[in-house]
């Protein structure tokens, strides 16, 4: 998604510092990108459709500036192409934004009656028009943009150029993340800390219908009504973010296989014995557990609404971020909402969570990336420790979830007596073994390999499964369509013949789930239907299944409360080695971003 940076300084050149800083947001996807600078005077702008290197490669050589901002945008309004791209001059004012601008159609008749001429696609295109306006309206620029704030409606991070003020760059934010890094002579603006790390960890956080002035060598920061305001410094404690592929040819495959260690230390601390079981919060006074995220963040609430409820007797709700906002919650104090995220960025969820917070309720936490937004935002956090996730497509975040989930589960479990002492110590010594039970599956590559041999070139595959199993199914397809771009959809397996089935043909690919012993003979006639109808089944099971018309992959027998992380294995890697069989982009697929953070 889009990244901002911006920065300042005495006497070093910026140029340098914006590009490494947009190479750093690269992992959140993107598909175009650009600069803006200041050098005697004169704005200089350069954009690219592409890579920051297309952007870096089109720079002249031993260009010089003190004050600049740059972009990489993921396009929501107007295609992608380099007009479109930030960032965005009119006038005075050159803006680069990451966010919606809601009202734009309106706000843009508007400006057009009284003369302006609009020359993109791009709702920022307009915002830069309205800071413009009412800059020549009121010449001041503190009025400009506490009226910008009133008129607009939507989500803005915007860092802006002033052409007639040469040392400050003026930032305004609302609902999109920013950030300001301070260092000695040099100051930084950026959508997210990574982007400034390298230069400093020290950094302010501004909040909604806050607006700031940073020059080189000082830092301000208002209220929506000018209010100069005393901000906490921020010092980041955050692991090294940088990372790199080692020997692996995709950052995903290195992530699925640093899973066998990544599990275990995201639960480290909770399961060596019930005292540090019981560091898990106590969720004994809440009668409903809501669970708030999006896309693999959703499907591992998906498991935890499973144990909880089966293990715990305590009623959980999963909702998609994008329609949570949006509905009537029944929010109460005996609700508490736990909100998943591995970027701690999602604009979806963010707002979900901003809802909860307004209603003075409890949230909840699970999060990846340190000191994030949500991260930040949220009553209590419990980070999961799979490492910096570059890969779009989540995989190790994904599972460190699951694993996180599934010990607050079992500590529910212990506090609320629903499952025996010895039998909670019998799964945590199971946890405690997470890497040598992992690890057969992961060494397994070969199966995989020949199993995406024989799918890469199919239109569509399915993948159906009851209970744990049907959210394994919806993750599993979710990783293959993302990356290898294969239409697939997940089912609940009893549901496929109230009329999906009719898309079942010869050799139509169908992989399923068995793990629970009490429902795994329904499963299997459903298979068995579908084989009827031509399909070739995959069974991912630790039953000891055995049939001619089914490729069975074997898994251990383990705790229901450690299935799911052996089971989406084999999903994973499929999918893998099917994007590579057909030479796709794994690392950063076609349209998506690592980090949403538009709506
Ligand atoms: C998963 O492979 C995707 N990258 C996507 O569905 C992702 O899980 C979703 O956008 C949520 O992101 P978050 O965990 O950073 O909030």
């Amino acid at each position: 998604m889009c990244g901002i940076v911006g920065s300042v300084s005495t006497k070093t050149n910026i140029i340098p510092i914006l590009l490494n800083g947009l190479k750093t947001l690269e992992y959140r996807g993107y598909d175009s990108a650009g600069i803006s600078y200041l050098k005697d005077g004169n704005l200089t702008i350069n954009k690219v459709k592409g890579r920051v290197q297309d952007l870096e490669n089109n720079i002249e050589k031993n260009s010089f500036s003190n004050i600049g901002i740059a972009h990489t945008r993921w396009a929501t309004h107007g295609k992608v192409s380099e007009t479109n791209a930030h960032p965005h001059n009119v006038g005075h004012i050159t803006i680069v934004h990451n966010g919606i601008i809601e009202n734009f159609n309106k706000l843009k008749h508007k400006l057009e009656e009284k003369g302006y001429q609009f020359k993109t696609q791009a709702d920022t295109e307009i915002a830069a028009g309205l800071l413009d306006y009412y800059y020549k309206k009121y010449e001041n620029i503190d009025k400009a943009i506490q009226k910008f704030m009133k008129k607009v409606d939507g989500s803005y991070a915007i860092c802006m150029l002033i052409d007639n003020d040469p040392n400050t760059i003026y930032v305004i934010k609302k609902d999109s993340p920013l950030i300001i890094g301070q260092s000695q002579d040099v100051n930084y603006i950026a959508s997210d800390v990574p982007a400034i790390l390298k230069y400093t960890k020290n950094y302010y956080i501004l909040e909604d219908y806050e607006y700031g002035k940073v020059t080189n060598n000082n830092i301000e920061i208002y209220n929506k009504e000018g209010n100069l305001l005393k901000k906490e410094l921020k010092e980041y404690h955050g692991s090294d973010l940088t990372s790199d592929k080692g020997l692996y040819e995709h950052y995903m495959l290195k992530e699925i296989m640093e899973q066998n260690t990544t599990i275990r230390k995201t639960i480290n601390p909770y399961i060596n014995n019930i005292k540090d079981l019981l560091k898990m919060p106590d969720l004994t006074k809440y009668e409903r557990i809501d669970i708030i995220a999006c896309g693999t963040a959703m499907h591992a609430g998906l498991i935890a609404k499973y144990l909880f409820e089966q293990y715990t007797n305590t009623k959980c709700e999963v909702f998609l971020a994008s329609e949570y906002r949006y509905q009537n919650n029944f929010l109460n104090n005996k609700v508490l909402s736990i909100f998943i995220s591995q970027s701690g960025e999602t604009a979806d969820t963010l707002a979900a969570l901003k809802k909860v917070k307004e209603e003075n309720c409890d949230s909840l936490g699970i999060v990846n990336v340190k000191e994030s937004s949500i991260a930040r935002a949220i009553d209590k956090v419990l980070y999961t420790e799979a490492g910096t996730e570059i890969a779009v497509a989540s995989t190790k975040a994904y599972t460190a979830q699951v694993a996180l989930l599934s010990v607050l589960v079992l500590a529910h479990a212990y506090r609320t007596k629903s499952i025996k002492e010895e039998k909670i110590l019998n799964i945590l010594e199971e946890f405690r073994s997470i890497t040598s039970i992992l690890n057969p599956i992961l060494e397994d590559t070969k199966t995989y390999e020949n199993i995406a041999k024989e799918i890469y070139e199919k239109n569509d595959v399915f993948y159906i499964g009851r209970g744990l199993d049907y959210a394994l199914a919806m993750e599993g397809s979710l990783k293959l369509k993302e990356i290898s771009y294969i239409h697939s959809e997940a089912y609940a397996a009893g549901e496929l013949k109230h009329g999906t089935i009719s898309l079942i043909t010869k050799d139509t690919p169908v992989f399923s789930s068995a793990t629970n012993k009490h429902i795994n003979t329904k499963t299997i006639s459903n298979l068995k239907e579908v084989i009827s109808r031509g399909a070739k089944c995959y069974l991912i099971t630790d039953e000891d299944i055995k049939d001619d018309n089914i490729k069975v992959i074997k898994i251990k027998k383990v705790s229901m409360f450690l299935k799911p992380l052996l089971t989406i294995i084999p999903y994973q890697l499929i999918a893998y080695y099917t994007a590579k069989l057909k030479g796709c982009d794994i690392d950063k697929p076609r349209n998506l971003a690592k980090s949403v953070t538009v709506e």
